[in-house]
């Protein structure tokens, strides 16, 4: 059988019920390897953008005009800002997305799931193209709400974006673009490889594609760049950078959630997440999930706790995490965002297992960035029996600490900081 033949047949074995992973047996015919990408539909977009590009360091990587599709453009008419902010702390064309929740609730509000208000998508990175092609038919059977599939330009990932039952839209993906090392994006010519519904199985590689481009005259240096709009002056471990700190990685993401039990048995049974630990914190449970060897890269939090721990009345969005490299730089951070405005506010360590320092400060909409260097990898046994509890007491901070078995293990940030 040529390939052709063989990725044109399901990838579910009937007589088992289980599905070929790449000649692997799995539950499901994907499996989730790590969060990709996180995008909040901002309040205060200026703000936001100034807060995670200017003092946080991501990147834009494309900024995308919504005003510039012609079918949406009059939908949006009167919001100031209509670009979708594509940003990178590494060579993803995108790890985070910010655009104006106007925006995203004009384009999504007529829709009967919509994204909710302040979380625009939690997105997964699944290992190839037949995987996310695979999960679109699962996702149907299970009558799983799907929003779109196909493959969206900037960016280029190949993708299908499931709603779970509380209406957070999620995205499994295959195939980002990577941004090298002259940082720019593809130009738009590139973008006529896009595609709005399911693609047949087999496409041609990014490299014929982009073969093809050239081929055609297409300026592979036309693309988008951005340049740092602050001075380097900060010797980051040997290489000057504009802030003592570099986001290496990102993640966990919490979410409140009405019911928990329903939204961990999607999770885990439709996503395949693996259940770490429950804490329970002032008579409530709150779960942790992993998709890889992290302690965990989604947890959820009973709504009940929003008042409590803030994040604002109308977001769902418990917190968003961000690895720096390592716990000088935590340090560092926490010093030079508090310069900024942005000081480290009162968190409870508990409901940030798996860590062993961490700093809570608020964006300008008011959601809980948690910022850490250090996160537990759990084998196929499951995580230690108590439950590692950070310090989110910033002051109290030593300046050294003794090193774990598993320090700088883990997801390996690729390539140069800056
Ligand atoms: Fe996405």
């Amino acid at each position: 059988m040529s390939g052709a033949d063989a990725s044109k047949q399901s990838a579910l074995r009937s007589e088992d019920g289980l599905y070929d992973v790449g000649g692997v047996l799995l539950e499901r015919p994907f499996k989730i390897r790590r969060l990709g990408h996180f995008g909040f539909s901002a309040r205060n977009l200026a703000e936001c953008l100034s807060f995670y590009r200017d003092d946080i360091g991501f990147k834009v990587s494309d900024p995308m005009d919504f005003a510039k599709i012609p079918p949406v453009a009059k939908l949006l008419e009167g919001i100031p800002d209509t670009h979708q902010y594509f940003m990178r702390h590494g060579t993803d064309h995108h790890s985070f997305v910010l655009a104006d929740r106007r925006v995203i609730d004009r384009l999504y509000g007529t829709k009967a799931h919509k994204p909710t208000h302040s979380i625009n998508q939690l997105t997964w990175q699944v290992g190839s193209l037949r995987e996310v092609v695979d999960a679109i038919s699962y996702f149907e059977e299970r009558e799983v709400p799907i929003n779109r599939t196909g493959r969206d330009m900037p960016g280029s990932n190949w993708h299908v974006y499931p709603f779970d039952p509380e209406s957070h839209r999620n995205e499994l993906y295959y195939g980002i673009e990577q941004i090298g090392w002259f940082a720019k994006g593809k130009p738009p010519a590139l973008y006529e490889r896009g595609f709005h519904t399911t693609p047949d199985l087999p496409q041609i590689s990014e490299e014929e594609e982009v073969a093809r481009a050239q081929a055609a005259g297409v300026d592979l240096a036309s693309g988008f760049s951005e340049r740092e709009a602050r001075e380097s002056t900060y010797d980051v471990d040997g290489i000057l950078l504009p802030r003592p700190f570099k986001v290496v990685r990102i993640g966990p993401v919490g979410l409140y959630v009405e019911d928990v039990e329903k939204v961990s048995a999607f999770y885990t049974q439709v996503m395949g997440f693996i259940h770490t630990r429950d804490v329970v914190f002032e008579g409530h449970v709150c779960r942790f999930f992993r998709c890889n060897t992290e302690h965990h890269s989604l947890a959820l939090y009973p709504i009940a706790l929003r008042e409590r721990l803030g994040g604002g009345p109308d977001s769902t969005c418990m917190s968003f995490g961000l690895q720096v490299a390592n716990y000088r730089q935590l340090r560092d951070a926490v010093a030079y965002l508090a310069e900024r405005g942005r000081p480290a506010v009162e968190f409870p360590g508990a409901l940030f297992p798996g860590v062993d320092y961490a700093a809570a400060v608020r964006d300008p909409d008011g959601h809980t960035v948690l910022l850490y260097s250090f996160m537990e990898q759990v084998g196929p046994d499951g995580a230690r029996a108590e439950p590692l509890n950070p310090s989110t007491q910033t002051a109290a901070w030593p300046e050294r600490i003794p090193g774990r078995a598993d320090h700088f293990m883990g997801e390996s940030y690729l390539g140069p900081w800056g």
